[in-house]
């Protein structure tokens, strides 16, 4: 009789074991538009719409709620085009940053144009000199020297690099060393990728303000 009971219990022991790796491996099914088996649903289905996604299908997670209407899932706005939760953006419609800076599109020889850009910073804020300075020794010393002399730690070993405050820089524009930055200019790279245009404004104002004086 022990023995009986001993071979049905390892029997069902065995059977519950496949059927929990059963329902795992089921859990896999997952593609396209199909998340697979979820444990506890509800904490991944957004109630509101989701910008980003958008599930059409009414039925989809009906299971959950007994309410009437659309599944617990149903995250699509009829009201928009294509039941889209996000409007597209009307045409010709142009990306700004939060500082309401549109992007800058001039290519690398627009130099010249780049020159006439006026800094859109405020001219009575001293602290953009303070920011500046600081952007400055951070990003520009290390070739250009504490004070732009183009005598910096990496100009020691590399020849070339621009003293800031010599004559042919005098009369170089905020605009102009602006787009120098952010494109580069001959043996010097582009720094765009590592400084936003709030702080490339920043070291183009402590540039003509104090380097240069
Ligand atoms: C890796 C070294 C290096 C770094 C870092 C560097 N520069 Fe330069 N910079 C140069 C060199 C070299 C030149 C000369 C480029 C040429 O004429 O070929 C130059 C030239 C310039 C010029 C003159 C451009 C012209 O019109 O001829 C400006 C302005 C300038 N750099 C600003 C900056 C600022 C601002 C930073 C910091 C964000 C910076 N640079 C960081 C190496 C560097």
């Amino acid at each position: 009789m022990d023995k009986l009971k001993r071979t049905i219990s390892r029997f069902l022991l065995s059977l519950s074991a496949f059927a929990f790796v059963a329902y795992g491996l089921s859990s896999c099914a997952a593609k396209g538009d199909y998340t697979g088996t979820e444990y506890a649903p509800q904490m991944y289905h957004s109630v509101p719409y989701e910008g980003l996604s958008q599930i059409q299908d009414k039925e989809a997670g009906n299971f959950i709620t007994s309410i009437d209407g659309p599944g617990e899932f149903y995250t699509s706005n009829p009201n928009n085009p294509n039941e889209m939760n996000m409007r597209a953006p009307v045409p010709n419609t142009v990306p700004r940053n939060k500082n309401g800076y549109t992007p800058y599109r001039l290519a690398t020889e627009d130099l010249e144009t780049a020159a006439g850009n006026i800094n859109p910073l405020p001219t009575d804020n001293p602290q953009i000199i303070v920011d500046g300075k600081l952007l400055f020794d951070r990003f520009c010393e290390h070739c250009h020297g504490p004070k732009g002399l183009g005598d910096g730690l990496v100009a020691d070993k590399y020849p070339g690099v621009a003293n800031l405050t010599g004559l042919a820089y005098q009369d170089i524009t905020e605009g102009h060393i602006f787009h120098v930055i952010t494109m580069g200019k001959g043996l010097m790279g582009a720094h765009g990728s590592q400084l936003s245009p709030e702080e490339r404004w920043k070291i183009a104002r402590y540039i003509n303000e104090v380097i240069q004086k």
